[in-house]
């Protein structure tokens, strides 16, 4: 990384934090699988260097998060199974209360000494919690008896709800350790990389990233095109894209990132700063035995769908990030639940675990997901896998979060 900024905001290592009752807002919003286990804890896990430096400093700490979209009380999603999974990671008891106001917390963090960790239920329980209630995040705030608000949920800080953006009336905010490395990580990333700076995109739709795409026409030196993005792309370029994924109704979007590509590169390089596939692998019917056939783009027939980058254009993309500094990865470049069609995304996961001295940086929810899969659970290949899905799109597209901006300013 380049020359560090300082933090914009407080953070916990500001205050004198030490013996407070502070109350910390995780993202734990992870996901379950069918049996209701939790099958990935990367949130749980990024959330323990601040849990450590809180205990350590003999705090109180009391937890908040919310886990899916429940409507109502909802036993599946109950975050009694993130409690025990974060008891095993932290090597000490985690105390479950089955709410997040009222009688039951003000017991509970009574009871509570020093240096214990308790879990509050899932936040949406409440609907006030996303309509961003006050007298709902009051009364959680009263309840608590917190000296502090930590927030390092980044993952849900683009979110303006009870407990982001309300409870910082009822108790000054700080931000934890997570947030902070999320926060620095990507915005030094987008405003200040170690060039190249090279943008990989793809996932399922261009018009779930418009802004980001926009925002690396800008600041990348170069944008490798992956995934059903890719095929709208192509499709908008003229090419017949068959049975493939295509929004067909983001022509005017793509005539405005060329037109700013071209203003910036110039029209006769627009297609070397904007790399398109120039094969795809396609399948018939998208399933387990479908066997991967590469294609040329030109050549994809009636009944084909494209999900994955070929094999030449793969080499292409594995060229294009060995020259660059910085890589920034958001989006599969295919249809990488499948193994015949994750190609793409595990040659791409695997060059850039194999050059370190590169700045890597991975968000969306899937993409996250296909890489800590791909390294075994940890992400250590890569310099910084993000927790956060529509809210590491949204940092990178330079908007402001509410959820950071309610924190306490850090003094110039
Ligand atoms: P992220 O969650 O990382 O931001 P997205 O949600 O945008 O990524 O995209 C990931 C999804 O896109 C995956 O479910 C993947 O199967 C799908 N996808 C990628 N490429 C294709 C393709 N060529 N055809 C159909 N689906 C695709
Ligand atoms: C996420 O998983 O992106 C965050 O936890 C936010 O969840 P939401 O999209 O349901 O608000
Ligand atoms: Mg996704």
């Amino acid at each position: 990384m380049g020359q560090a900024l300082s933090f914009f905001k407080l953070t916990i290592e500001d205050v004198p934090i030490e013996h407070k009752t502070v109350l910390v807002r995780a993202d734990y919003n992870v996901p379950l699988n069918k049996k209701g286990e939790i099958s990935d804890d990367l949130r749980i896990r990024a959330s323990l260097p601040t849990l450590r430096y809180l205990l350590d400093r003999h705090c109180k700490v009391v937890i908040m998060s919310h886990l899916g979209r429940p409507d109502g009380r909802d036993a599946s999603l109950s975050l009694e199974p993130v409690a025990n999974r974060l008891a095993e990671l932290l090597g000490q008891p985690v105390a479950f209360v089955g709410d997040v106001k009222g009688d039951q917390v003000v017991q509970a963090v009574k009871k509570a000494r020093a240096g214990s960790v308790t879990l509050l239920e899932n936040l949406r329980y409440y609907r006030e919690e996303e309509a961003n209630d006050a007298d709902f995040a009051h009364e959680i705030a009263a309840a608590t008896q917190a000296r502090y608000f930590v927030q390092d949920g980044f993952g849900v800080v683009h979110r303006a709800h009870a407990s982001t953006d309300a409870i910082t009336r009822f108790i000054p905010g700080v931000a934890g350790l997570l947030l902070e490395k999320e926060y620095q990580t990507i915005t030094e990333a987008m405003e200040h990389p170690r060039r190249p700076l090279v943008a990989v995109l793809g996932g399922a739709k261009v018009s779930d990233k418009i802004t980001v795409i926009e925002r690396f026409v800008d600041v990348a030196d170069k944008i490798v095109i992956g995934g059903a993005m890719a095929n709208t792309f192509l499709a908008y370029k003229g090419y017949g894209m068959g049975a493939s994924l295509v929004e067909s109704d983001q022509q005017p979007v793509l005539e405005r990132i060329y037109a700013a590509a071209a203003k910036k590169v110039g029209q006769d390089a627009v297609d070397e700063f904007i790399i398109l596939p120039s094969d795809l692998a396609v399948a018939d019917v998208i399933s387990e035995t479908a066997p991967r056939r590469v294609v040329m783009a030109d050549a994809v027939a009636t009944g084909d769908k494209a999900l994955d980058i070929g094999d030449q254009s793969i080499d292409t993309v594995v060229e294009t990030v060995a020259s660059a500094q910085t890589v920034v990865w958001n989006g599969t470049l295919g249809y990488a639940e499948l193994p015949a069609f994750a190609h793409g995304s595990a040659r791409l996961a695997l060059a850039l675990a194999t050059q370190p001295q590169t700045t890597s940086i991975i968000g969306g929810g899937d993409t996250a997901d296909f890489v800590l899969k791909w390294d075994g659970g940890t992400g250590e290949s890569f310099t910084h896998v993000s927790t956060g899905g529509g809210a590491s799109l949204e940092l990178m597209s330079g908007e402001k979060l509410p959820g950071i901006e309610r924190l306490l300013d850090a003094r110039k």
